[in-house]
């Protein structure tokens, strides 16, 4: 990989497992490294990936429409924002991406895997995160901390067994490829998960610069 591109760093889990509170902090200690930083998510990322996402979490819709949907926003994203921030030595951490495709439609909807696979390849071809931290909470547990402080989206509005449909499907990416995958246990402490975070961060930053 050409040292001076930047690295593309996601982060995946269940609603509720913890994640979104760590994005900012990742980007601030990348930014302390003297890195560019883009920080951005999915569906969304773009002015039309937004509408989309509005679309989606909010209008009922076939599996697979909302599977199309995804790609969709996807094949925009990368192409307006992640890719030109890459190649131009930025780095993008990115709340959500492909993994969570084959985590909610593949494994919570039960959209067929070898169709999930098909649309990747042709919508990314090889294009994948270079680091994944997947935070990890028992669905259960999950459930609980989403509680009712919000209303709920389509997604988050889905029973006990979609989550752990959706567990499973991370745990089976994570099998798949684990050394793109860091595992963060979502019961730990915000100073526990951020030590971890920072040691795994260091070394992606150091590895970047040889
Ligand atoms: P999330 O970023 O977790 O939203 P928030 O924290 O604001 O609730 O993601 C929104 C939802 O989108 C989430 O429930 C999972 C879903 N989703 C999919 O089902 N498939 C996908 O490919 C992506 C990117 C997200």
């Amino acid at each position: 990989m050409n040292a001076r591109r930047g690295r593309f760093l996601t982060f995946e889990g269940i609603d509720g497992a913890g994640k979104s509170t760590h994005v900012g902090w990742v980007a601030q200690r990348l930014q302390a490294r003297g890195l560019e930083v883009v920080v951005t998510r999915e569906p969304g990322g773009t002015p039309l990936g937004e509408r989309l996402r509005e679309l989606m979490l909010g209008t009922p819709m076939s599996a697979d429409t909302e599977t199309l949907l995804m790609f969709a926003a996807r094949r925009e994203h990368v192409g307006l924002c992640i890719e030109p921030a890459l190649a131009r030595g930025a780095w993008v951490v990115c709340d959500r991406f492909t993994d969570s495709t084959y985590a909610y439609q593949g494994g919570g909807r039960g959209v067929p895997l070898p169709w999930i696979e098909r649309l990747e390849q042709q919508v990314l071809g090889s294009f994948a995160p270079d680091r994944t931290f997947l935070f990890h909470l028992p669905p259960d547990e999950a459930a609980r901390r989403r509680g009712t402080a919000r209303a709920a989206d389509r997604f988050e509005a889905e029973d006990l067994a979609f989550f752990e449909r959706v567990d499973a499907a991370y745990a089976a990416r994570r099998a798949a490829a684990p050394g793109r995958f860091l595992v963060i246990d979502g019961r730990q402490v915000i100073g526990e998960v951020r030590a971890s975070l920072a040691i795994d961060l260091d070394a992606i930053v150091e590895q970047s610069m040889t």
